[in-house]
């Protein structure tokens, strides 16, 4: 399904790293709804694979390789989206890192400073030049929080103060629909099995102790996948959900219900 058809039909969106796991599945599930993507994603090989994957399956997608946390290269790759498809309704700001996992006494400034500027101030320069591009004809943004967003987490303080941080400037940005016409939620998943937590979270012994209790607090008896978070971010973008704004939209099978 593409181009004149799907949920995204005729809709220009970007999706900040697009490369791996939850954007990457992202991205291919808005080209398949009709979007044309433009695919914002640091690792030049994931972005290209990405792209190509969507001309594959008959959709079209524009690589611009950006670190979001660099303000020249966000801007550079909004201008580019805006340039090849000639406007842009919709934007997944889901490109993050994960916690640098430790305890607070001994979590160095470089290492907080690096999660809340990707995690944090990326999202936000991300919604700066989005939000510019969408000036004429409104849009929506979806922003990546976590249940670390509403909750804590033990060896996490950078990570969990940056998704705590991205449901403020959701909440804050919302409130200006009215004068930018771009309705902004955030999404807050509980754990997805990406390569962040399989090959990265999974293999830190500081991680360890917490796999069990939390895979218990997933009432649905499973932890997530990409597509469960891609689906509601579609949802989100396009215009079934038009009067959702300043939504936090948990997708985390009852984990912070608990
Ligand atoms: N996996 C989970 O359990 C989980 C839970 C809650 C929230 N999240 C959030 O979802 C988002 C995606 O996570 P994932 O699990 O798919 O991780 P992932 O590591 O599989 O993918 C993240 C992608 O973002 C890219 N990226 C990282 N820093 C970037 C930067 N500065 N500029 C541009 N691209 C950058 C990476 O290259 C990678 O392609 C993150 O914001 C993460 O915090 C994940």
């Amino acid at each position: 399904m593409t181009g004149s058809s799907g949920m995204l039909a005729g809709k220009v969106v970007i999706v900040t790293g697009a490369g791996s796991g939850i954007g990457r599945a992202a991205a291919l599930l808005f080209a398949r709804e009709g979007a044309r993507v433009g695919i914002m994603e640091r690792d030049a090989t994931s972005g290209t694979e990405v792209t190509e994957l969507i001309a594959q399956q008959g959709g079209e997608a524009l690589f611009c390789q950006a670190d979001v946390a660099q303000e020249e290269q966000v801007s550079a790759a909004v201008d580019a989206v805006v340039a090849r498809f000639g406007r842009l309704d919709g934007a997944f700001n889901n490109a993050g890192v994960e916690m640098s996992n430790q305890l607070v006494p001994d979590l160095s400034t470089p290492d907080w400073q690096r999660v809340i500027d990707i995690n944090l101030t990326g999202v936000f320069l991300c919604m700066r030049h989005q939000t510019r591009a969408m000036a004429q004809d409104g849009g929506a943004i979806v922003n990546m929080s976590s249940g670390d967003g509403i909750i804590g987490q033990p060896h996490a303080a950078d990570y969990v103060a940056s998704k705590h941080g991205v449901i403020g400037l959701t909440r804050a940005a919302s409130c200006e629909a009215r004068y930018t016409k771009v309705r902004v939620n955030a999404l807050l998943p509980g754990l997805i099995l990406t390569p962040m937590v399989e090959e990265r979270l999974f293999a830190n012994p500081a991680f360890e102790a917490q796999v069990a209790p939390m895979a218990e607090r997933h009432s649905i008896g499973r932890f997530g996948k990409p597509e469960d978070v891609a689906e509601a971010a579609l949802w989100l973008l396009c215009d079934r959900s038009a009067f959702i704004n300043g939504a936090l939209l948990t997708v985390d099978g009852g984990y912070t219900a608990r």
